[in-house]
């Protein structure tokens, strides 16, 4: 049997998983001889060993597509769903999979929760390295991931598309971009379109002040402004009462204080859900100018990949297969500057990369005149 590895990709897809698997592929074949073969939709796939080989005619074709060809899924490998109402423990039959296949190493593309899930299969001896990716750029231990360059590309365009509307119109456009908690998407599309407010979750807002802003425009002869609010974003109250519930939920020791916690928080969030729409209306108050609001939603993952998410995606995966070939796995394959390192899973786990707030991009936006709302 040739050397085999395997492959999966998990959470929300992303630009430029096609291109990493077919560079997993491409030079595990012609660098080291082995074979790789897909898992589909994700560890549930693995779980139900549904496998398929990628030979040299799987992949080819495939650099530019949008999307994953092997299908994914949001499931936790220790906790999954399997359809009779009580999540299980799913890896020891992973395992078996991994064993029966004989595989080197499993592959796992994906974000926070991929990556968590990877090291609850590495604890039970399984072979796994993983490559970051997500739009959100919030995966800890790496400087970047890839899937967010077209994300940001994608958002650029389509407010770069909606200034003019809102100048024609006189209103204050609102667009909520993704980025799950985190700002990065938001803070590189809004800058790179010329927003005028951009609201993330790093910094809690004030609605006052962003009314101020608008108000300031409206005086200065710009009667209209865009305002570009991260999903994750929290108005300053907001901000107080969800670190409220984090706390509550840190310190409850029993199970029936956990659960209870854990209800707090989701109809905390669950109200939240319509934050975006809420702003508007309350800027459109402060200001007398009209609102209208825009959710880009899943169209910034769509689609095909930037040339430089398809460049990163494809260096990924080559190092990726070099450290698998040097025994190298428990590991991220993490961009570090100019080069490419293996970090630890433990390392960078169950952690998230917010925005610093001494970032090159918050210091141009506040330099450009860009409110931040607070
Ligand atoms: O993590 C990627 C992401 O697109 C986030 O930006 C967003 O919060 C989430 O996934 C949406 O998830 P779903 O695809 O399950 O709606």
């Amino acid at each position: 049997m040739p050397r085999t590895i395997g492959i999966l990709t998990a959470g929300g897809d992303s630009p430029g998983l096609n291109a990493a698997i077919r560079a997993v592929g491409k030079s595990a074949a012609r660098t080291y001889g082995m074979q790789l073969i897909g898992f589909r939709d994700g560890f549930r796939g693995l779980m139900e060993n549904r496998f398929v080989r990628l030979g040299p005619e799987d992949l080819a074709g495939i650099l530019d597509r949008g999307g994953t060809i092997l299908g994914t899924s949001r499931t936790r490998v220790h906790k999954m769903d399997i359809g009779n109402g009580k999540p299980m423990d799913m890896r020891p039959m992973m395992k078996r999979n991994v064993e029966e296949h004989q595989l080197e190493a499993l592959v796992c593309l994906g974000g926070g929760g991929t990556i968590k899930n990877a090291l609850r299969l590495a604890e039970v001896g399984i072979p796994v390295i993983c490559l970051p990716k997500t739009i959100d750029n919030d995966v800890y231990g790496t400087d970047v991931t890839f899937g967010y360059d077209t994300a940001v590309n994608i958002a650029t365009e389509a407010i770069d598309r909606l200034h003019s509307t809102a100048h024609s119109h006189h209103r204050i456009v609102v667009v909520e971009v993704m980025g799950h908690n985190t700002g990065w998407l938001a803070l590189a599309s809004g800058i790179a379109s010329g927003a005028d407010v951009i609201l993330i979750p790093e910094v809690p807002y004030d609605v006052d002040a962003v009314a101020d802003k608008i108000l300031q425009r409206k005086t200065a002869g710009s009667p209209f402004s865009i305002v570009v609010v991260a999903e994750g974003a929290m108005s300053r109250e907001a901000a107080e009462t969800f670190a409220k519930l984090e706390a509550r939920k840190q310190q409850a020791s029993t199970d029936e204080e956990k659960q209870a916690a854990k209800r707090e928080i989701e109809a905390f969030e669950q109200a939240q859900l319509r934050s975006t729409e809420r702003l508007a209306e309350e800027l459109e108050e402060r200001t007398g100018l009209e609102s209208r609001v825009t959710i880009l939603g899943h169209v910034q993952r769509g689609g095909t990949p930037s040339p430089a998410d398809r460049l990163l995606a494809t260096r990924l995966g080559v190092a990726c297969v070099d450290f698998i070939a040097e025994g190298r796995v428990g590991v991220m394959v993490a961009v570090r500057g100019e080069s490419v390192e293996a970090v630890d899973l433990k390392e960078v786990a169950g952690k998230r990369r917010m925005v610093p707030l001494d970032h090159p991009m918050i210091h141009s936006a506040r330099r450009l005149g860009i409110a931040l709302g607070d």
